[in-house]
């Protein structure tokens, strides 16, 4: 177990487990809001495309071969992604279960992916939840790095938002930060002075190389972005919950909001950065392995 038991009532806790053994460990309904930036990768083949060549008999294959024979070449991606995805659903499943859940009647999810997972996500989360406490896809878009040149350059992150009761969820988007206008001269300067309500689309750049809110973590996301989830889906004092939190910045902007916090990661240098970025706000914990577990 942990030495310091999450409590409603008790303080914000860094937690270094896997998430699997540590959420089983906390109440129903505890947490108004849920953000997870989960890694893509973990469990999954690598590959996500091969091709396979097959003779074609009326020589009208795609390719040509040894002595002008024809073939068409195969994709075999679907089966090899098949299994790469299971691999990584049977890995996630469990823990977006336990996040419904852990979410109160008023709680809202949100999972942070890219394009390539998404859609499965979407269909994922539908069954857990329900289609009809489906609230919202975010697109985080941004503006950094190589361009490619054979297809339409990704430049963008998906957000998946679930609400645990479509009739009682919290939703306050008073709350978040205003954008500028595409066109300030067609509204009134009291609107413009106002700025507008975000929509789904939300641009931001991503953690500056070089800015003061970087920590060294390869997967940091920026505050900016959190700080409007944590704004409009959750009040001062109600706690949020990162169970896959890097280096933390949804405690960091929670903290900073007046929202109390838990922060789980299985990984030790995400535990020391938090340890920088959240010192003195929060309480560290360690939930070992059962082989570690000492026996008196
Ligand atoms: C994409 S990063 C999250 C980054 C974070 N949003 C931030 O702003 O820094 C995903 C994190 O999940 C953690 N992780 C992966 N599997 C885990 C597990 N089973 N239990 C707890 N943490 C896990 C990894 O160590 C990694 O830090």
């Amino acid at each position: 177990m942990t030495d310091t038991v999450w409590a409603p009532d008790g303080s914000n806790l860094v937690v270094h487990a896997d998430n699997a053994a540590f959420l089983p460990t906390l109440p129903d309904g505890a947490f108004t809001l849920i953000y997870v930036d989960p890694p893509f990768n973990t469990g999954r083949v690598q590959r996500r495309q091969e091709t396979r060549m097959v003779r074609n008999s009326d020589g009208e294959g795609d390719r040509f071969g040894f002595k002008g024979r024809s073939y068409d070449t195969i994709k075999g991606a679907l089966h090899s992604y098949d299994d790469a995805f299971s691999d990584y659903w049977s890995f996630l499943e469990p823990r977006l279960l336990e996040a419904w859940r852990l979410l109160s009647d008023d709680g809202t999810l949100y999972l942070h992916l890219d394009y390539r997972e998404v859609h499965y996500a979407k269909v994922m989360l539908d069954a857990i939840f329900g289609r009809e406490c489906f609230l919202n896809e975010i697109i985080w878009a941004y503006d950094y790095g190589a361009r490619a040149r054979n297809r339409w350059p990704t430049k963008h992150d998906n957000i998946l938002v679930y609400v645990k009761n479509p009739a009682k969820y919290h939703f306050d988007n008073d709350e978040v930060d205003r954008e500028p206008y595409m066109a300030p001269g067609l509204v009134t300067e009291a609107k413009r002075k106002k700025g507008k309500l975000p929509t789904d689309v939300w641009w931001h750049t991503i953690v500056s190389p070089t800015g003061k809110e970087k920590t060294g973590y390869p997967t940091q996301k920026p505050e900016g972005l959190v700080r409007r989830i944590v704004s409009a889906s959750s009040r001062p004092g109600d706690w949020c919950l990162d169970f896959f939190a890097g280096s933390g910045t949804l405690g960091a902007v929670a903290g900073k909001l007046g929202r109390r916090f838990v922060c789980v990661d299985q990984n030790a240098p995400a535990i020391e950065i938090m340890r920088t970025r959240l010192d003195g706000k929060a309480e560290f914990a360690e939930l070992l392995p059962v082989e570690q577990v000492p026996a008196d």
